[in-house]
């Protein structure tokens, strides 16, 4: 995470500052993770209970409100991911919308051989999700659908229960976690 951070002043010296400066969407360019790094997108562990062990992972390509009735989200699952192709088969996988002061959470469950639930309060289901305690958000998803979208699958999820935590949402931008403001406009 952050490699490819750029500063903002950064990015308008090398790309413009107005529409005129649009230039071709080119996998894997600059502008490409410029756009993409920039998208602001909350932070989401996708977890559930396989076997009587904890799997998961973070996504901050889950959205919500794809569909309102019935209540429906969707992620993008990589297709090199090692963990979705097991955590799938679950069929019912935790959402759970981390909270500002869990970025380390974040980390750890992104991260490659460790143990991602070490020291995670975690709530367990009799049906398989987990939910990672101190969120902001949880929701328990079943799985509806797979479309495939390149280099990634677009898995549809149906939304059978769910809570909320007065925490503010973790939210990824351009390789860090700023804080929302809460200061209204008048
Ligand atoms: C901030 C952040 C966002 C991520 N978003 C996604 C995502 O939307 N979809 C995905 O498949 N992997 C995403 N990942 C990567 C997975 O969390 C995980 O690190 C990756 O799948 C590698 O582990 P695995 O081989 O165990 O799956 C994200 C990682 C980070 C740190």
């Amino acid at each position: 995470m952050g490699r490819h951070t750029m500063t903002i002043a950064g990015l308008n010296r090398r790309f413009g500052t107005d529409a005129a400066a649009l230039a071709p969407a080119v996998a894997h360019s600059d502008q490409i993770r410029a756009v993409f790094g920039g998208f602001p997108a909350a932070v989401v562990a996708l977890c559930a209970e396989i076997g009587g062990s904890p799997y998961g992972m973070i996504a901050t390509s889950l959205t919500v409100g794809v569909s309102y009735d019935p209540p429906m989200a969707l992620f993008s699952a990589h297709n090199d991911s090692s963990t979705w192709p097991v955590l799938k088969t679950a069929g019912r996988i935790g959402a759970s919308v981390l909270a500002e002061h869990q970025s380390a959470a974040c980390h750890q469950l992104a991260a490659k051989g460790v143990d991602r639930f070490a020291d995670l309060d975690i709530h367990t289901t009799p049906h398989g999700p987990l939910f990672i305690e101190g969120a902001s958000s949880w929701m328990d998803c079943e799985i509806t659908g797979e479309l495939p979208a390149g280099d990634h699958t677009i898995i549809t999820f149906r939304i059978h229960q769910i809570g909320h935590s007065p925490h503010t949402p973790l939210i990824y931008h351009n390789g860090h976690f700023p804080r929302i403001h809460h200061d209204h406009n008048p």
